[in-house]
């Protein structure tokens, strides 16, 4: 049976501790794996453990919110001393605001290869993102059973004007169950995710661009996974609209961006009413500004803005080869383990299917749960327990169970997906060393929180 790493160590040269397979210290593939590929704040935090001590937390919840890079913390540490408002004051500072979100607004466009007459419309998070579209849509939408619930919910909320799609055990089964579903009745939209937050797989965005707009819909992608991960260029690939995540995408400043045609958002009620998004207002009537102002009532974030600007800068920077490398090896380093330790994992389709760097499982015997508080109490690892904001998905390939997420990002090394195989072996071989309660909370649970911190965190916002 592996062997848990030595924290203390954190060897970034550990072979794979449950294959014996060896990653050549010379090899300079496998040397790249070892390190992140981009410096990261909070890459060498040291977090507490039940048993004692500290060590450096391994961060593999990147899917749920990633760390913001050093790149990006030190252009908003820059821009912040220029902070002010936005299309609306005379004030030099003012000035470099309007310019630095414009500019921002320009520069996401071209990291994800807008059409020089889209629109990128700067919002929350994807979830925003999607609702806004949802207020947009001129007729009926198509979307997948396997979609987060961002974007499942602004679409379900259309009552009869969405129909869902229900993923086939095969990719092309489930694109010719699409494409039946579109000839079928006229549709406005195929909405679709780039990437499974559960699962990380991968459908093919070109075949389904090809299907909607032959059937006369538009595509819709929830980038939320996606972008953070491969590059997605909307003129080459056809895409009508990407919607995706300043938080995932290592710029967790609360901006996030729906870019896509113009007509629609154009045509759409504002989405929401107030300042900075009219052109001239009476007592009895509002003239509405054309988009992407029309989209972006009230003091827009800025700060959010010029720091998901910035992430796509650094990304843009990477060789996509270089990123996909890295993540498929520590994806493919975890499931070999987990395949040698009989810990099964969920996936949706058969066969090969590209995949970025999210792996989802169960561990027999142990909760979702209890296994997820474990890895943190007691070996330092952050994952995700649940159903991930995707319950249909769950209730298909789970029974509506709980599972266990870990996801991996540009920060990500083989001494952190080392400890996550380590601490699972040791708890299939043994079970937890500390004592848990019927939640799988550690009961004690000695851990201090920072000075600042008063509150211990309330229940999971998103089970
Ligand atoms: N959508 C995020 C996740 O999948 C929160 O974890």
């Amino acid at each position: 049976m592996p062997s848990i790493d030595n924290p203390s160590t954190d060897d970034p040269s550990t072979d794979n501790p449950t294959t014996g397979r060896t990653g050549s210290r010379t090899d300079p593939r496998s040397a790249a794996r070892r390190r992140p590929l981009a410096a990261l704040v909070g890459a060498d935090e040291q977090v507490p453990l039940v048993t004692g001590g500290a060590v450096r937390y391994a961060n593999l919840d990147i899917a749920a919110s990633a760390p913001a890079l050093q790149s990006v913390a030190d252009r908003v540490a820059e821009f912040l001393p220029y902070y002010s408002s936005v299309h609306r004051g005379a004030g030099y500072a003012s000035a470099v605001s309007t310019a630095a979100y414009e500019t921002a607004r320009r520069t996401i466009g071209a990291f994800v290869g807008a059409r020089d007459d889209d629109v990128v419309q700067i919002v929350r998070n994807t979830t925003d993102a999607l609702n806004l579209l949802a207020t947009a849509v001129p007729g009926d939408v198509v979307h997948l059973d396997v979609e987060h619930h961002a974007n499942l919910l602004p679409w379900q909320r259309l009552g009869g004007r969405a129909r869902a799609v229900t993923a086939r055990e095969s990719v092309a089964g489930t694109l010719a169950a699409v494409e039946a579903e579109l000839h079928r009745a006229p549709t406005a939209l195929l909405a679709v995710t780039g990437a499974s937050n559960v699962t990380g797989e991968i459908l093919p965005l070109a075949d389904l661009v090809e299907i909607a707009h032959r059937h006369g819909a538009r595509i819709a992608v929830d980038g939320a996974q996606l972008v953070p991960h491969h590059r997605v260029h909307l003129e080459r690939l056809g895409i009508d609209y990407l919607a995706f995540s300043g938080h995932k995408l290592y710029a967790p400043y609360g901006a996030g961006v729906l870019v896509g045609r113009r007509d629609w958002l154009d045509a759409a009620p504002p989405y929401l009413a107030g300042g900075g998004a009219v052109r001239a207002v009476t007592l009895g009537a509002t003239s509405w500004a054309d988009t992407p102002a029309r989209h972006e009532a009230g003091t827009p974030n800025v700060v959010g803005a010029v720091a998901l600007a910035a992430a796509c800068e650094a990304i843009a920077a990477l060789p996509d080869s270089e990123l996909r490398i890295h993540e498929e090896r520590l994806r493919d380093r975890l499931l070999c383990a987990l395949g040698f330790l009989e810990v099964p994992t969920l996936q949706l389709w058969r066969g090969e299917v590209e995949a970025i760097g999210v792996v989802t499982f169960t561990v027999p015997g142990h909760t979702a749960e209890l296994v997820a508080q474990y890895l943190s109490a007691e070996h330092g690892v952050g994952v995700r327990d649940g159903r991930f904001c995707a319950h249909p998905l769950l209730a298909r390939l789970n029974g509506g169970r709980t599972a266990v997420r870990a996801s991996l990002g540009l920060g990500s090394t083989t001494a952190d997906v080392d400890r996550l195989i380590g601490g699972i072996a040791q708890l299939v071989a043994d079970g937890p060393a500390w004592t848990y309660d019927a939640d799988g909370r550690p009961c004690p649970d000695p851990r201090p929180l920072p000075a600042w911190v008063t509150e211990t965190g309330a229940g999971a916002a998103c089970a």
